[in-house]
């Protein structure tokens, strides 16, 4: 027989699903001064060896994935002596050009804030706003393209996610994060789908409370459910342009499952960022002009 004919045909449900990717302007801040020098979170072992070099390299492999994709990737200059820099999903939300800034829980990252401020009045935003709440942006904000998701309960403050609503003119959802490990809501769920009027989403249920668990679940019945495997190599921190999900190489179980649902899985190794939290998403915050 041959391979022509022994080749599964695709599911009706296959069929139906077309993925049509969007260009995306992407925000990125390469890690001249990464290291992790403190711990603020549980990957973060600050005797454990980083190698700046090799983070440069897996980051700059990240940037040039998106432009191959046809996204575009705007630079801030990193600053020495914050190390986190590099994680520029938590110092903006953006949607509809309407920025929101960032205000950071842990001391050490707090300078971030301002240097990204700058960034945004220097390249044309005016509509720019500095929250009085504990807010990462990103990290824990996910817009759907109709609601945003917030988290809370390590970082982002409850209050920042009215603050959110009422500044960029979305309402939001509030969802608490109970595990440790997966103390930014990027870290736990990420949005395949922000372009259709069902948006689809992907997250592990375990690293909410029991009762954000079932509002996900009433909000997305269809969605994408990770296993603890798919967690632990954040492979829940991925970029999706609504066709090409940009994943960590470890997420390749994940990546077999959202390509069942008709999604590109692109891999990317990121295992220096990782030992400071962080992955493909974690790197990049989106400019929805
Ligand atoms: N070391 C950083 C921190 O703990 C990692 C941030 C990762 N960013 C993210 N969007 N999850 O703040």
């Amino acid at each position: 027989m041959s391979a022509t004919l022994d080749a599964p045909l695709p599911s009706a449900e296959q069929i139906a699903q077309v993925r049509v990717p969007t260009t995306r302007r992407y925000l990125m801040c390469r890690p001249e001064y990464f290291t992790v020098e403190y711990s603020i979170n549980p990957w973060m072992d600050p005797s454990c060896a980083v190698d700046t070099r090799v983070a440069v390299e897996q980051w700059t492999a990240l940037k040039e994935t998106y432009e191959a994709l046809g996204h575009k990737v705007e630079l801030i200059d990193p600053e020495p002596g914050l190390p986190d820099m590099v994680f520029a999903a938590n110092s903006g939300t953006v949607i509809d050009g309407v920025v929101l800034g960032s205000r950071f829980r842990a001391e050490q990252r707090a300078a971030e804030a301002d240097h990204f401020r700058r960034w945004f009045l220097r390249n044309g935003y005016r509509d720019v706003t500095m929250p009085t709440s504990i807010n990462e942006a990103e990290g824990d904000f996910a817009w759907t393209g109709t609601v945003l998701l917030a988290g809370t309960g390590f970082r982002t403050d409850p209050g920042a996610h009215a603050e959110a609503q009422e500044v960029l003119g979305v309402p939001f959802v509030s969802l608490r994060l109970v595990d440790p490990r997966y103390y930014h809501l990027d870290t736990a769920l990420f949005v395949l789908d922000d372009r259709s009027a069902r948006p689809e989403i992907c997250y592990y249920p375990d690293a909410f409370s029991a009762g954000s668990q079932r509002v996900l679940r009433r909000l997305f019945p269809d969605a994408v459910l990770a296993t603890a495997a798919d967690a632990e190599c954040l492979g829940l921190n991925g970029v999706s342009d609504g066709h090409n999900v940009v994943l960590p190489v470890e997420a390749t179980a994940l990546g077999s499952r959202l390509a069942d649902r008709g999604y590109q899985p692109v891999y990317v190794d990121i295992s220096e960022l990782r030992k400071s939290g962080g992955g493909p998403k974690c790197c990049t915050m989106e400019l929805r002009d």
